[in-house]
């Protein structure tokens, strides 16, 4: 048959030898028997190939060796069982009679042919025992995926190997780098497996894109330390999630709780209600407390107070009024006693105190007048509009460490997430016009605090939150809004998120209990697949901090490797440097510095690549090259009808819309013309 693809062939010919497949294999399981020459090497977890012959078109199959076993079936012979047991081992067997059984679950099939030289395909048949299985390099990835080279993210390694592992983060809209719709995704994984830090790397995959926005809710500040420029080292890995971005066109804001201005009575409310105002005024926690907040909150406004005007003493006078007006203390305490009692304590109160130390503190959380402030809805709004060139990263920051002099805590954090997030549905719906995707990620850091599957019946604030979370991931996705979750475990997030799930990343840390059914659950049958995932280790285990390796194991279409559905596993970069180089992220002056970063206009596929193309003095513009090219391929295709013109229009409309492609495309056009011999 003819060869259509020498190159591939040329280098996979270079590419080691591990074995042959063997018996007995099937299409979603296949045996290999390791070679000799191999069974010294380290096999499990490598990323292993094989061609093959099906429908008469040449086949490349990948997948990752998931087990090796040891057989030798004179070893379990009894009486060489005996002999063995006398003399330690018999020369003519031991080890010269052993064999290795590996197990190969196969993730892509990739069929030579086609306008950008390879196609998805499947595994149909198998292969007869013997062919040869070669490992994977980089140099065979990158030719079978040439043609979506651009779109190719990494986050690291083939897990114990060497190859980069090939993933693609698509934005949510239509388009050739687009899904087409929005979908969610989960990293979880026990503390310190590196779940934020995949984050934020996941986080900058989708920055490439100037179309699409980026929220993080950040209940620890963590992402909003990165955003800041040039910052210095703070933990081992730290990323310039800012820098980078600025470095993309992308801009970036970041809003911590001094600069949030909250704007509902009804958060007034609830944060009156957990803050230790009313406690100081003998008023425990319950249904009184409930009543004289919302009688409190209900005189304001009629008092025409402004919830941006709360701060002023003007105000607080006006409450301090209210709270000893008896109408109005009817409402709270029904008995006499309990009003006599509670006018003593209002009597006996300093009012200045009450001011500075419980009611400003929460009034200030209102105030409009703050130096940066912005309302939930106005930042909201610039998040969700879709008419600006370079949409931007919006991270609020909801630490505490920010809150300075403004009254804080967990209940209050949740509440106002609450609030953000019954914003963006409603944004959301405001903004969404037909047939438009608002094309948003939202990142969601331990959201099994939110979220949890288990809660107590009586705490109400929470069960709040975690419904509006839930039926927001529910109701949003059809507005083009993704979420990324991030959480400790899989059972303590409520489980109708976790099905709503499309991509996941499991870090180390899930491989017992409870935990390990839900994992088992959600790869499905693959036992062997789970069996790689137990050899993760602890990272913090590792002998010195340079050797530290954060695995995970991803389900869900992440990869142009997985789409047959099996897990692949990858050891996430462990320096800065090798993530930046990998993903051509450097640009100009990286980190450090300080300098202010150039935006690039054109967003991205510009950085400083030398024109490779071997002796071509005479300079033609990418832009013009590719234009010809085009030209001269759907002119040729005019009169070869089985000619599958899509990949080549797709350049075309990239290239009016853009005004230029990617090196990877443009090859993959040249490819075209080489392949088919058009003139
Ligand atoms: N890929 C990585 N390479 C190097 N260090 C990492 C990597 N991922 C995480 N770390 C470090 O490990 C620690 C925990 O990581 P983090 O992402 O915060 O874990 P998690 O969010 O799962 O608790 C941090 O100090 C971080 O700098
Ligand atoms: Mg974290």
């Amino acid at each position: 048959m003819d060869d259509k693809n020498p190159e591939l062939d040329a280098i996979v010919d270079r590419t080691e030898r591990l074995g042959v497949i063997g018996s007995p294999s099937s299409t979603s399981e296949l045996a290999l028997d390791v070679l000799g020459g191999a069974v010294a090497r380290k096999l499990v977890g490598e990323l292993a190939l094989f061609r093959y012959v099906q429908d008469t078109a040449p086949h490349y199959a990948l997948g990752q060796i998931t087990e090796v076993q040891l057989r030798n079936v004179w070893h379990e012979d009894p009486t060489m069982r005996s002999l063995i047991r006398q003399r330690g081992r018999v020369d003519a067997v031991s080890e010269r009679q052993d064999t290795h059984l590996g197990k190969m679950i196969i993730s892509a099939v990739f069929k030579a042919g086609g306008p950008a030289g390879y196609e998805p395909s499947i595994l149909g048949t198998v292969p007869s025992t013997g062919t040869p299985i070669h490992i994977v390099t980089d140099e065979v990835l990158d030719e079978v995926l040439c043609p979506y080279r651009e779109q190719i993210f990494y986050l690291g390694h083939v897990y114990g190997s060497k190859p980069r592992l090939p993933l693609w983060f698509k934005h949510f809209d239509t388009g050739p780098e687009g899904a087409g719709e929005a979908y969610h995704l989960g990293i979880f994984g026990k503390t310190g497996s590196g779940k934020s830090v995949l984050a934020k790397m996941i986080l900058l995959a989708y920055a490439r894109y100037p179309k699409m926005a980026l929220l993080v809710i950040d209940p620890q500040g963590e992402f909003a330390q990165d955003m800041r420029p040039a910052r210095g080292a703070r933990s081992e890995f730290a990323l310039p999630v800012g820098d980078i971005a600025r470095n993309m066109g992308k801009q970036s804001i970041v809003l911590t709780v001094c600069n949030l201005v909250l704007d509902r009575w009804e958060l007034f409310e609830q944060i009156l209600f957990e803050s230790p105002f009313f406690e100081q005024l003998t008023i425990p926690k319950g249904e009184n407390r409930e009543l004289a907040c919302g009688r409190l909150a209900d005189q304001l406004k009629r008092s025409n107070v402004k919830l941006k005007d709360l701060h002023k003493r003007e105000s607080f006078d006006r409450a301090w009024e209210i709270l000893g007006d008896e109408r109005n203390q009817r409402i709270f305490y029904r008995t006499q006693n309990s009003r006599e009692r509670f006018n003593a304590t209002l009597e006996e109160s300093d009012p200045d105190d009450f001011y500075s130390d419980y009611w400003e503190p929460v009034a200030t959380l209102f105030r409009e007048d703050r130096e940066g402030a912005k309302s939930i809805n106005s930042a909201l709004s610039d998040l969700l509009r879709t008419n600006v060139a370079n949409r931007p990263i919006l991270v609020i920051d909801l630490s505490r460490e920010q809150a300075h002099g403004l009254f804080w805590n967990d209940k209050i954090q949740s509440l106002v997430i609450k609030r953000l997030l019954d914003g963006l549905s409603q944004s959301a719906e405001h903004f969404y016009k037909e047939g438009e995707s608002l094309n948003t990620l939202v990142v969601i850091d331990e959201a099994h605090r939110l979220a949890p599957r288990e809660l107590p019946r009586d705490d109400d604030a929470a069960r709040g939150v975690r419904s509006v979370l839930v039926d927001a991931a529910r109701t949003t996705r059809k507005y083009g809004l993704g979420w990324l979750f991030i959480s400790q475990t899989l059972s303590s997030l409520h489980s109708e998120i976790l099905q709503q799930l499309r991509i996941f990343f499991f870090g180390f840390g899930l491989g017992l209990g409870q935990e390990f059914q839900s994992l088992r659950q959600l790869v499905g049958s693959s036992g062997t697949a789970l069996d790689l995932y137990q050899l993760f280790r602890d990272p913090h285990s590792a002998f010195d901090i340079a050797s530290r390796q954060y695995s995970f194991m991803t389900i869900g279409p992440v990869s142009p490797l997985s789409f047959s559905g099996s897990p692949l596993f990858l050891n996430a970069y462990n320096t800065v440097e090798a993530f930046l180089e990998a993903n051509g992220l450097r640009g100009g002056s990286t980190g450090g510095t300080g300098g202010e970063a150039i935006p690039n206009p054109s967003g991205g596929g510009t950085e400083a690549a030398e024109g490779n193309a071997p002796g071509t003095d005479t300079r033609v513009e990418p832009e013009d090259e590719a234009q010809a090219l085009i030209d001269k391929i759907l002119k040729w295709a005019k009169s070869h009808e089985n000619f599958d013109r899509s990949f080549v229009e797709a350049m075309r409309e990239r290239l009016q819309q853009r005004g230029s492609l990617t090196d990877g495309q443009l090859n993959a056009l040249r490819n075209i013309v080489n392949k088919w011999h058009i003139e």
